[in-house]
């Protein structure tokens, strides 16, 4: 063979490289990505991404990135090219196309820890059957009967331990609550008995995996977190999720088991942060606390006369300013600040393209701080939301009812076929905390402290409170 033979042979396919390879670059071209930085070869801008800042701002990140690039920009996060969104109507279009045109997509690090099954990063039918159970055991009706009782019972129990002038951390103590409730409604573990406290040190363990890096060597957190809790799946309640789920599903006791893990982690971390944060808000918001209190004290007036004690449903309808402390919380505070999700087609929006397999990450806390969104978004105001509680005629307000309400510009659960599971458990527990607190105690920081966003929201202090005991005359 000739050289000049060899090389018409060649040349076919290198045309054909040559020419795929325009065809590629002249899609790459024609695309409309948003604007944006894509940062280092490999980390890109993760870096910057996860620095820790305030909670009650959108950090320095984002800021420089929005005002350069607009709400709407390209980035190299997590290892992959990432579209970021602070913008509330593509953020909602994210959340509403979940299996058509996205789809959940964590870190590989949660999904090791969690189980291949865990809900959060299950999709398709596989999820939708976790979720089923989960609603269930999760529902208004549960929620009236069972669950009602048992995180009032957990309330006091955690609040009474509170001497008068004392001090201690209220995050840890909000931990504990919701710990004590979750292991109790999944797993029947009652509060310092020695398997939950076993539990307890497992889950931590646990947890310090999330939040290190996904390397699965012996002795990492991640490893002794991925040798599961106890398969105790003997001497089962019924009223308890791993009961109920093995009674009453077909899932195999792997997938049970990662069920409760995953209901453990969702429900623990976020509503235990949450009440920390109403408690750090409302210690500088004295007339937040007045109005409160007022509030709690007419519900139990009501009671006293009734000759009741215990809180029932009705009691917690009637806690209707409380609601406005808790989505005026969840908005300020942005428990979940972000999502994972990656495209799973081409996708069109406005103009821009996000090509199939990108990463995208709806920043719902960005809207949740943006001011054409939220008059004043950075001031703790409850009442914000009262204005816009069913009321159509108030003209005042109907801005903020139309950008709130049917804008879905307020999501701090997520929204679409993911939507939160636990999002009414997560507003009774704050609801009923929230009344023995006012309640019984005053309180003020002994240090200080302020959440920050990790991006997990934590107070480095753990929030040290000194509170003191009052009674009220009723
Ligand atoms: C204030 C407290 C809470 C906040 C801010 C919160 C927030 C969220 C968010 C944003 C999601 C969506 C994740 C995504 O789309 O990728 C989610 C999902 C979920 N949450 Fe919560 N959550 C809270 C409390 C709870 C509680 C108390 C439970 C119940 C035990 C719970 C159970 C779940 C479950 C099971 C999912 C997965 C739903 C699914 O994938 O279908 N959450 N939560
Ligand atoms: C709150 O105060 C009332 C009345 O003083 C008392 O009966 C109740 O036990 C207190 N609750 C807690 C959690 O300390
Ligand atoms: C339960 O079993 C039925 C019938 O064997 C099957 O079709 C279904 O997919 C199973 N469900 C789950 C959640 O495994
Ligand atoms: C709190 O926000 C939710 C939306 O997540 C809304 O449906 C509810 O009406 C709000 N509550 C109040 C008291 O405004
Ligand atoms: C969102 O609310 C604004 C008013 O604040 C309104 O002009 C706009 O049309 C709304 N957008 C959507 C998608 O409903």
């Amino acid at each position: 063979m000739s050289d000049l033979e060899f090389f018409l042979i060649l040349l076919p396919p290198i045309l054909a490289l040559f020419f795929i390879f325009n065809v590629f670059k002249t899609k790459q071209n024609t695309l409309n990505l948003p604007p944006g930085n894509m940062g280092w070869p490999f980390i890109g801008e993760t870096i910057g991404y996860l620095k820790p800042y305030s909670a009650t701002t959108i950090g320095e990140f984002m800021e420089q990135h929005i005002s350069r690039f607009g709400k709407i920009y390209k980035s190299h996060l997590f290892g992959e090219p990432t579209i970021v969104s602070a913008d509330a109507g593509l953020n909602k279009f994210i959340l509403q196309n979940e299996g058509r045109l996205f789809e959940c997509s964590y870190p590989r690090s949660i999904g090791g820890i969690l189980g291949k099954w865990s809900m959060l990063v299950l999709v398709g039918d596989m999820h939708r059957d976790m979720r089923i159970i989960s609603l269930n055991f999760l529902s208004n009706a549960r929620l009236k009967t069972h669950l009602l009782p048992e995180v009032e019972k957990q309330t006091l129990l955690v609040l009474s331990s509170w001497e008068d002038n004392s001090a201690f951390c209220a995050q840890d103590e909000a931990k504990k609550f919701t710990f004590n409730l979750m292991a109790k409604h999944i797993m029947s573990l009652d509060p310092g008995k020695q398997e939950t406290e076993e539990l307890k040190k497992e889950y931590i363990t646990f947890m310090k995996g999330v939040v290190s890096p996904p390397l699965n060597l012996p002795g990492t957190p991640y490893r002794k977190a991925l040798k599961k809790m106890g398969e105790k799946t003997e001497n089962l309640e019924d009223d308890d999720l791993l009961g109920w789920a093995l009674k009453h599903s077909n899932l195999s006791k792997e997938q049970i088991l990662d069920l409760v893990l995953s209901l453990l982690f969702a429900g623990h971390e976020t509503s235990s942060v949450s009440i920390a944060l109403a408690i750090y808000f409302l210690q500088d918001s004295p007339n937040v606390v007045q109005q409160l209190t007022e509030e709690h004290m007419e519900i139990v007036k009501a009671k006293k006369q009734a000759g009741e004690t215990e809180l029932n449903w009705d009691d917690y309808k009637k806690m209707e300013f409380t609601q406005c402390v808790i989505n005026e919380t969840l908005r300020f505070g942005n428990v979940v600040r972000f999502l994972h999700r990656k495209a799973i087609k081409d996708v069109h929006y406005k103009g821009y393209d996000i090509p199939n397999g990108w990463k995208v990450l709806p920043v719902v806390s960005a809207v949740h701080l943006d001011p054409s969104h939220f008059d004043q978004p950075y001031h703790f105001d409850p009442w914000r939301w009262q204005n816009i509680r069913g009321s159509s005629s108030s003209c005042s307000s109907s801005w903020l009812a139309t950008s709130t309400m049917s804008n879905n510009t307020f999501m701090p659960f997520g929204g679409g076929p993911r939507l939160c599971a636990g999002s009414e458990l997560a507003k009774l527990e704050m609801a009923v905390f929230i009344h023995h607190l006012v309640l019984n105690f005053s309180w003020k920081l002994a240090d200080t402290d302020q959440a920050l966003a990790f991006p997990f929201v934590d107070f480095p202090k753990g929030l040290p409170i000194r509170v003191h005991r009052h009674t009220f005359i009723i």
